[in-house]
């Protein structure tokens, strides 16, 4: 079967940094498709090619590449685009169209109703089947989501629709699951009677970079929060699915989502130089805070903090899980060091737990010792990117790595106090930690993990 993907926003960052190297490795693994890029930044694919295309690329992938020059505000280049496509699927006999979105969200409605208008001149003597792929965020907010959903399902069936949250296609997410769900000793620690409380630290020292012009109309809690961070928490709490199986996760986290209040309480900043050069203030947040719970039977009470943003110090992605410390109670020794579980995500992939053992010539004093997974060092450093998870289950037609529509509204509907743009917003320095963290931290009486 011939298969096309039709990069919306091909020229933009996402595609250039994560999804043509991703791509390149796909056809080197032997999946066969081709990619028609749409941009309005180049003329020609002569120029997109230099100008986009690194020296690492194979020559096979620049053969599979194609580009066109893509205006969504001028009607004719929907004329075009249907030509250049009818002209490809000719002489094909079983043909797949993907339409993949790698726009602002702003764009999908528009972006969609082009794409139906095109699908609808398509014809060709053969089989044509179609996928339509989604960035996220999925939506602006929980109304526009599900305005979206409305419009997408009026050109495509649930089948066809793949909605992108990149986490999903991440080793460790996907561990974490082996982890809670193949080994009868975490089963039996995993819940409220054993954890004490819960970190995410998603740092990053980078800042918004080329993508002021996306991020300034998205923020963090777009970017990340409703995505990435939900799904990790869904990830760290639900209960066993049935099976392993797409359908059953998903039940499972769709119960942790709605067993968690909308977010009240929360800090937000900005990073100084944000949009420095643009010519006018951006005052979007960059850098986030909060704390929240999953109110199920086997989670309830466990604080959950979350801290995540950009134009930090160092780049650390962490979580941490911290085991309840009755020992150092029951020994009347305070310091007996509390159980943990960290689960490491960047800057290399590890799980360690730490467990107090004893230390050498002293009578009885223990000393928290870590036991480490490394996973390059055990399966070596050729884990595939998330993209290239991600895609290839498009390519194989398999949804088992998508948020479902459900999951994607009930994380609209926990950020939403978070949206408005009547909150105050903490400007911070960068490489700095905003202060609002290390005041939730006091308030709660915890300490960063790091
Ligand atoms: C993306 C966000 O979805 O995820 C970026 O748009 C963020 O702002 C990135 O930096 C983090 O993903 P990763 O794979 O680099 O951890």
């Amino acid at each position: 079967m011939k298969m096309i993907i039709i990069q919306f926003g091909g020229t933009g960052d996402l595609a250039l940094k994560k999804l043509y190297p991703a791509y390149d490795h796909l056809m080197a693994k032997g999946f066969d498709f081709q990619v028609l890029a749409l941009g309005r930044r180049f003329k020609d694919r002569d120029q997109f090619v230099s100008t986009m295309i690194g020296d690492d690329a194979s020559q096979y992938f620049l053969d599979r590449l194609d580009y066109l020059h893509y205006d969504m505000e001028d009607d004719a280049a929907m004329q075009v685009l249907a030509g250049t496509l009818r002209s490809m699927v000719s002489g094909s006999g079983q043909v797949e169209l993907i339409y993949y979105l790698a726009l602002q969200p702003s764009l999908y409605e528009e972006a969609i109703r082009q794409i139906q208008e095109v699908d609808a001149t398509l014809s060709c003597a053969c089989e044509l089947s179609k996928k339509i792929v989604v960035e996220k965020p999925f939506g602006f907010d929980f109304e526009s989501a599900y305005r979206y959903n409305k419009i997408l399902e009026t050109a495509f069936t649930d089948k066809e629709i793949f909605r992108i949250d990149h986490y999903l296609g991440k080793e460790f997410m996907q561990n974490l699951l082996i982890m809670r769900f193949h080994n009868d000793i975490m089963r039996s620690i995993w819940d409220n009677r054993s954890i004490e409380s819960i970190q995410i630290i998603f740092d990053e020292t980078h800042g918004v970079d080329q993508r002021l012009g996306f991020y300034e109309q998205i923020g963090v809690v777009r970017d990340t929060i409703q995505n990435h961070i939900m799904q990790i928490i869904t990830y760290l709490t639900m209960n066993e699915p049935a099976t392993l199986s797409p359908e059953d996760i998903a039940i499972e986290k769709v119960k942790v989502l709605r067993a968690i209040s909308p977010i009240e309480q929360f800090a937000m900043g900005r990073y100084e130089s944000l949009g420095a050069h643009s010519g006018h203030i951006v005052d979007t947040p960059t850098y986030a805070a909060f704390t929240l719970f999953v109110n199920t039977y086997y989670f309830a009470g466990i604080p959950i903090h979350v801290r995540t943003g950009k134009m930090q110090k160092e780049a650390k992605s962490l979580i941490y899980v911290k085991f309840r410390n009755t020992t150092a109670q029951v020994m009347h020794d305070t310091s007996i060091a509390e159980n943990g579980v960290i689960i490491t995500i960047h800057p290399e992939l590890t799980i360690d737990i730490s467990m107090n053992l004893k230390e050498p010539n002293t009578s009885w004093k223990s000393k928290p010792v870590r036991f480490r997974f490394n996973q390059a060092e055990t399966f070596g450093a050729n884990t595939p990117e998330a993209y290239e998870q991600i895609l290839q289950k498009i390519l194989q037609g398999d949804k088992s790595l998508f948020p479902t529509m459900k999951e994607i509204s009930e994380s609209w509907r926990i950020v939403a106090p978070m949206l408005s743009n009547d909150h105050a917003m903490e400007v911070y320095p960068v490489r700095t930690l905003p202060r609002f963290a290390h005041h939730m931290a006091k308030e709660h009486h915890f300490n960063w993990f790091t």
